[in-house]
């Protein structure tokens, strides 16, 4: 099972004034069980890409196909890709609309009429930092990291297969950022097929995960994350990738084959 990207192109505000390319033709398999990143610089199209993988857009050029589901205008096909993809978006606090964060959790598994009991919606709780005492507060009024925490609970309650990060550890502080890598290596531990979307690799040195990098709207590499390091200094600069000190560490250390591993643990 996978989710296929063939040709997709999309263009905003198509035939007016505002007509923007966002996407150009995309091709870009996510096989099962497989962890991605997805980079590239502001208003390269990354968050317009993860949002035709569900169907919140629908591309009028090429084809996004989910288990084998083409996704289409139909209401039951897309609903049951949601089911399968679930988004924890950039700013979670856009995303809330409920008093509670209880209601929060389970508004999603109401909506899939899947039944979730205490003891799991408890430990899916566990599973992203957090304790029983959240459930009644407003999630307005938790702190950055709390909310990050119960986007990723809302999520995490229908349980779907491929779960997708939009910048999961913007904003947060070094802890916050620690926790919520532990919750993403804790989830890749379960099999689930991950896209992370972020700016800062080296975060994600400890993970190696597949690299989508995305320039001008288009793709300019995919590959390995150890390929995608090895393009050098002035290749990754010129992608926009911040060649920090940490990178460069690791970078020497695949040029000349030095096992640095310990080095990198978040
Ligand atoms: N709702 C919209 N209407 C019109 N244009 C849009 C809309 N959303 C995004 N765009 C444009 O599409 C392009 C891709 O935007 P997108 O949000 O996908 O980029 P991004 O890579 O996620 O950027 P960032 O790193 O800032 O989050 C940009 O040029 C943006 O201005
Ligand atoms: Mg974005």
């Amino acid at each position: 099972m996978s989710i296929e990207i063939k040709n997709v192109s999309y263009i905003y505000a198509e035939n007016t004034p505002f007509e923007s390319i966002a996407l150009q033709n995309i091709n870009w398999e996510i096989s099962e069980g497989s962890f991605w990143v997805i980079l590239g610089k502001t208003g390269s199209g990354k968050t317009t890409l993860i949002q035709t993988l569900n169907g919140l857009l629908i591309p009028k050029e090429g084809k996004v196909i989910v288990d084998n589901i083409v996704i289409k205008d139909r209401k039951e096909d897309i609903k049951k890709i949601r089911e399968k993809i679930g988004i924890v978006f950039q700013y979670p606090e856009n995303q809330f609309f409920l008093p509670t964060v209880f209601e929060e959790i389970m508004y999603a598994p109401k909506n899939f009429n899947k039944n979730i009991s205490k003891n799991e919606l408890i430990k899916i709780l566990r599973l992203v930092g957090l304790d029983e005492s959240f459930l009644n507060r407003n999630p307005f009024s938790l702190s950055g990291g709390e909310m990050r925490k119960v986007a990723i609970a809302s999520v995490l309650s229908y349980d779907p297969k491929y779960i997708i990060f939009d910048e999961p550890t913007v904003g947060l502080d070094y802890e916050g950022r620690k926790k919520i890598w532990d919750i993403i290596e804790n989830l890749k531990k379960t099999g689930k097929t991950i896209i992370i979307v972020t700016h800062w690799i080296d975060e994600l040195i400890k993970f190696k995960p597949n690299v989508l990098h995305i320039h001008n709207n288009e793709i300019s590499y995919i590959g390995s994350f150890d390929d995608f390091i090895l393009l050098g200094e002035d290749e990754l600069k010129k992608k926009n990738i911040t060649f920090s000190e940490k990178i460069k560490l690791y970078y020497c250390s695949l040029k000349n084959n030095i096992k640095l591993e310990k080095l990198f643990q978040y």
